[in-house]
């Protein structure tokens, strides 16, 4: 799928129903049970590698995971795939010349994290071709800073969100994945944007939702807040996948118990 199908979707106001995907058989399989975008997350340091953190992961393994989405999708979801933290952050070059291997991997985008500071990087990947979702509130790859922790909770860390959201709507982004903030910020952030907004523990007004894969079948020991096992009672594989997807387009998730 095509980046403006995708938008067409969100301007008719369908919620867009996101999760992570490493490979292929979950790729083909979520693609065929109403899953819009496949997020080839970063995540998979953890989820996949074992990891305590995103930051181990290298770009030539997110190309190869990005590769084999790709091909389980087989263009019948979006396939947006993260740049590794080290990948991008030097210099719009640096970022260009990452993107560029996840693209002929096959990515339709790729995500990066942060705000005032990667305005610069977005303009420079957007006007050369390359899709860009950017990524705000809590980033992963910036948790020796913060923590795993929500984010942007008082007036001025909020506000600065909101202006960071707008400046990179307007450097060219495409798309916003919204991470562990207060649900009231989000949806300010979903009213004043023209491009989707994509939450994960972000409340219910974004535009569409996201969660990590293993996650939603109950495979994380300590599981975050903001995510909900939808294997409980599903049966199948196929049975959990979609009753996320009519969860997130009927509203029912995420509920008040995900929020901030
Ligand atoms: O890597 C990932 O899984 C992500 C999601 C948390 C949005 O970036």
């Amino acid at each position: 799928m095509y980046l403006p199908q995708l938008l067409t979707r969100a301007e008719k106001g369908e919620k867009l129903c996101a999760l992570t995907c490493y490979d292929a058989s979950f790729a083909r399989l979520l693609s065929a049970n109403g899953i819009d975008v496949l997020l080839v997350g970063d995540s998979l340091g953890m989820t996949v590698q074992g990891h305590a953190s995103t930051l181990p992961v290298t770009l030539e393994q997110m190309i190869y995971h990005t590769d084999a989405v790709a091909r389980g999708a087989a263009d019948l979801a979006f396939v947006v795939a993260d740049l590794p933290f080290g990948s991008y952050q030097k210099n719009p070059e640096q970022a260009f010349d990452a993107a560029a291997r996840l693209m002929a991997a096959g990515a339709n985008m790729v995500k990066l994290e942060g705000g005032a500071i990667m305005v610069e990087t977005v303009g420079f990947l957007t006007r050369r071709g390359i899709p860009v979702c950017a990524h705000l509130g809590l980033l992963p790859q910036s948790v020796n800073v913060t923590g795993y922790r929500a984010q942007a909770r008082d007036a001025s860390t909020a506000n600065q969100l909101l202006e960071d959201a707008v400046n990179l709507e307007n450097a060219g982004a495409r798309m916003l994945v919204l991470e562990s903030i207060p649900s009231v910020l989000a949806d300010e952030v979903t009213q004043r944007l023209g491009i989707p907004t994509i939450g994960i523990g972000a409340g219910p007004m974004c535009n569409g939702q996201v969660l990590v894969l293993q996650d939603l079948l109950g495979l994380t020991p300590k599981p975050p807040r903001f995510a909900k096992d939808f294997m409980r009672g599903a049966g199948s594989l196929a049975g959990a996948i979609a009753n996320y997807v009519d969860a997130v387009r009927s509203g029912g998730f995420p509920g008040a118990e995900h929020s901030f």
